[in-house]
């Protein structure tokens, strides 16, 4: 007789948790976390002229590209189901002021005109900030040795503004000042952009991470760092601070960067205030794997898959990488 004894305390010593990763049907049928190509921004850094296509040392695989090949790219992202790109503008001229920044016809206002022309079903993101377009490469105005904070916001409010008149759907301020979103979320409701989201990169930290950014980017500062606005490494209460007045100012979206050293953070942000979170998977995070990759070291593809999935378990629910074309082609 079979002894059925529902109220049987534990019958087993232990449990097989093994059973459910016996094959990969089991093992994709309980899976938490599946990456999508939807959750995919990739950045592009635009430089003037035509024709260029000039690869980043630091970066295998990531390109500065002038308007012409912008759209290229473009039409490839599109293809491979990723719905938008992030843009970075190298402008010809750099000066005190970041003019280039909120000039009509500087590089990124150029470049998403063009895109919205060509590649109507991508969104397009710009990045707001001052750094690539000030010749001391600082995120804002300098006076001696200090980066000011208000003047400088009303410059970044200009920036986006201008980067929306162009036809971006979407911008992203990228400095740490205080109050930028709520100057950028007052310009852009004053103009009639009161439907154009914000994403903010809201817990943003002073990152050796972004060394081969400012490669790409030619934005390295000349002088000093960016600890005075950027967030300290070891602080992670004043980063739930700082998405908290983000959001207070109107942002839509809050992102956490770099990701992969600040994967606490993303899991802290998503379980507090349940808003859309993205993440920025940075150039130094990329450049890692790709040159451990080229040595040998390590299985480049499987490491990035591995990366990715591990930002999204965290709890962003968008990743902004460069692996972003190799994952969706992975995926697909
Ligand atoms: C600032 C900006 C930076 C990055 C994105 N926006 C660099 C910085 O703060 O120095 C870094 C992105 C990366 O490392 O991939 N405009």
């Amino acid at each position: 007789m079979t002894n059925i004894d529902p109220t049987q305390k534990k019958k087993f010593s232990f449990n097989r948790l093994r059973r459910l990763r016996m094959n990969e049907n089991l093992r994709s049928m309980v899976r938490e976390t599946e990456l999508s190509s939807t959750d995919f921004i990739y950045p592009l850094f635009v430089v003037p002229g035509s024709g260029v296509r000039r690869e980043v040392k630091s970066m295998p695989g990531v390109y500065q590209l002038s308007v012409d090949e912008v759209i290229k790219e473009s039409e490839e992202v599109a293809r491979l189901g990723i719905p938008a790109v992030i843009l970075f503008g190298i402008p010809e001229k750099k000066d005190e002021r970041g003019s280039g920044a909120y000039d009509d016809n500087g590089i990124v206002q150029q470049s998403v005109r063009a895109l919205k022309r060509e590649v109507p079903q991508l969104t397009i993101i710009t990045d707001v900030c001052l750094c690539e377009y000030t010749s001391h490469g600082h995120c804002g105005v300098v006076r001696g040795n200090e980066i000011l904070n208000d003047e400088s916001v009303g410059l970044l409010a200009l920036e986006a503004l201008s980067h929306a008149n162009a036809g971006a759907d979407m911008v992203a301020p990228s400095d740490m000042f205080d109050g930028r979103v709520k100057a950028i979320r007052s310009i852009l409701d004053t103009n009639g952009f009161e439907k154009l989201p914000i994403m903010s990169y809201a817990a943003k930290y002073a990152s050796g991470f972004y060394g081969p950014f400012r490669d790409a980017a030619m934005s390295a500062p000349a002088f000093g760092d960016r600890r005075s606005h950027q967030m300290d490494p070891a602080n992670s209460d004043e980063a739930l601070r700082e998405v908290e007045e983000d959001l207070l100012e109107g942002a839509d979206i809050v992102m956490v960067k770099p990701a992969l050293s600040y994967l606490d953070i993303i899991r802290r942000v998503k379980d507090q205030f349940q808003v859309p979170t993205a993440a920025y998977n940075v150039s130094g995070e990329y450049s890692m794997i790709k040159a451990a990759g080229q040595l040998g070291w390590i299985d480049t593809e499987r490491v990035m898959m591995e990366v990715l999935t591990s930002i999204k378990r965290a709890g962003a629910d968008l990743i902004l990488t460069y692996f972003a074309k190799e994952a969706a082609k992975i995926l697909k």
